[in-house]
């Protein structure tokens, strides 16, 4: 009778515990052997890929092998070799130890869309495995990828499953889209580590596109370790290269804003302003997706980016950009707002860019009654799959347990607006 009593103690005591956080992790030192392996989306993801890895100092250079994937272990007979690009760089933790490493970066161009490529980076006596890709070819298939709202906290406990998840799901994607604040300490390495555990091969198979959100800047400086661990296009404006940038598809242009230079008082916004006005005025693509970290159009209670929206919306509308991808709220709103001359109104659903905002990490706000959204979650960690394929973009939204929770299609018309075809399921919204 006693234990009976003690065992439903325990039960009531396990279901009314708060939740227990996992230790803060510990920063993983680098060796001669290649870690955080990471393919990045370049400016013309079509005919080349880029490469980061990360050695300890032993290690003073780096070569990326790579070359045609074959059926059998033939491939390995004749490789082509680049030498990569090192950087030192050193960083205090909290605790007072220091992490000393050098980062690689390599990249191959000229090659043919839609080819599956093999490769491996190190040097000498430590190699990765060989890692397979394939480029995409979006005059003859499919693009797809994933999107990503802010990976932040418990990035090993509680945001591994949901980038597992969505390989699960998703697993042909051509790149994953992160929306900023993929950690919570700008310089933490053991967060970087996290993040890199959690997505593990991935990282090494499929490119990231990431821009940076309010925790991967301190005080207006960059996170250390964003340049040195991941190699994004250079093609932004001065002062914001591998945070502001292009990328460009046969039919698609992806376009990462640094939303957090874009808010800055001292009137830094009017370079990236200037920059995105230039990049999309004549361009022949059929689509245009932007992410930025900061909401044109806040999800979460109390919350209002104003400044940004007067700043942004109206290159937004003037350009008719398609989609919108944002982090920052932590919770999940998407909604398709009307592109007006000079408005921040919201009252036309008939017209214009769809936003989202999204989160796939733990940490959860209130969810706002704004009328701007179709379709809403609070407590929800997400991902997103997206696909493009001629004149329709596809787009779905998963919970963390690969529940499709939100459903749309933009259909293109020459020469009209976007129709939207809502799909959302029987699902009900999670408040
Ligand atoms: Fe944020």
């Amino acid at each position: 009778m006693i234990a009976t009593l003690r065992f439903f103690l325990f039960l009531s005591l396990v279901a009314s515990s708060p939740l227990v956080l996992s230790q803060p992790a510990k920063p993983q030192l680098p060796t001669r052997t290649p870690d955080r392996v990471i393919l990045n989306i370049t400016d013309s993801p079509e005919t080349s890929f880029a490469v980061n890895w990360r050695t300890d100092t032993t290690m003073t250079a780096g070569t990326l092998e790579w070359t045609v994937a074959t059926d059998g272990p033939e491939y390995t007979k004749q490789v082509n070799r680049v030498a990569a690009q090192r950087e030192f760089l050193k960083v205090r933790q909290d605790d007072g130890l220091k992490v000393i490493a050098h980062y690689f970066s390599g990249q191959v161009e000229g090659l043919t869309p839609g080819q599956q490529y093999v490769y491996r980076v190190g040097n000498m006596d430590a190699w990765s495995e060989w890692y397979q890709l394939r480029l995409p070819d979006m005059q003859h298939k499919k693009l797809s990828f994933l999107y990503f709202g802010d990976a932040q906290n418990e990035i090993k406990s509680m945001w591994s499953r949901v980038i597992r998840e969505a390989f699960k799901t998703a697993p042909q994607v051509d790149f994953m889209l992160h929306a900023g604040d993929l950690i919570h300490n700008y310089d933490n390495d053991a967060e970087w580590g996290e993040w890199f555990y959690a997505g593990n091969f991935l990282h090494a198979m499929v490119p990231s596109l990431a821009t940076p959100g309010n925790h991967e800047y301190n005080h207006g400086k960059l996170s250390p370790q964003w340049r040195p661990q991941f190699n994004l296009p250079q093609n932004g404006p001065r002062g914001v290269q591998e945070t502001c940038y292009a990328v460009n598809y046969s039919d698609l242009k992806v376009i990462s804003l640094d939303a957090i230079q874009i808010e800055h008082p001292l009137g830094r916004h009017k370079r990236q302003l200037e920059w995105l006005d230039s990049v999309l005025t004549n361009d022949p693509r059929k689509w245009t997706v932007v992410t930025l970290h900061y909401p044109v159009f806040s999800t979460a209670e109390g919350r209002d980016h104003e400044k940004l929206r007067e700043r942004l919306k109206p290159l937004l509308d003037k350009h008719h950009v398609d989609l919108v991808l944002q982090g920052h709220d932590h919770s999940y709103g998407r909604g398709r707002v009307g592109n007006v001359p000079t408005g921040t109104t919201y009252n036309d659903r008939s017209s214009g860019t769809m936003y989202v905002v999204s989160v796939s990490g733990p940490k959860m706000y209130g969810l706002s009654d704004n009328p701007w959204m179709e379709r809403r979650a609070a407590n929800t960690q997400l991902f997103q799959v997206i696909h493009i394929e001629g004149d329709v973009l596809s787009y779905e939204a998963f919970t963390a347990t690969g529940t499709l929770y939100d459903a749309f299609d933009l259909q293109k018309s020459a020469g009209k607006l976007n129709t939207l075809i809502n799909k959302i399921p029987p699902v009900d919204e999670r408040r």
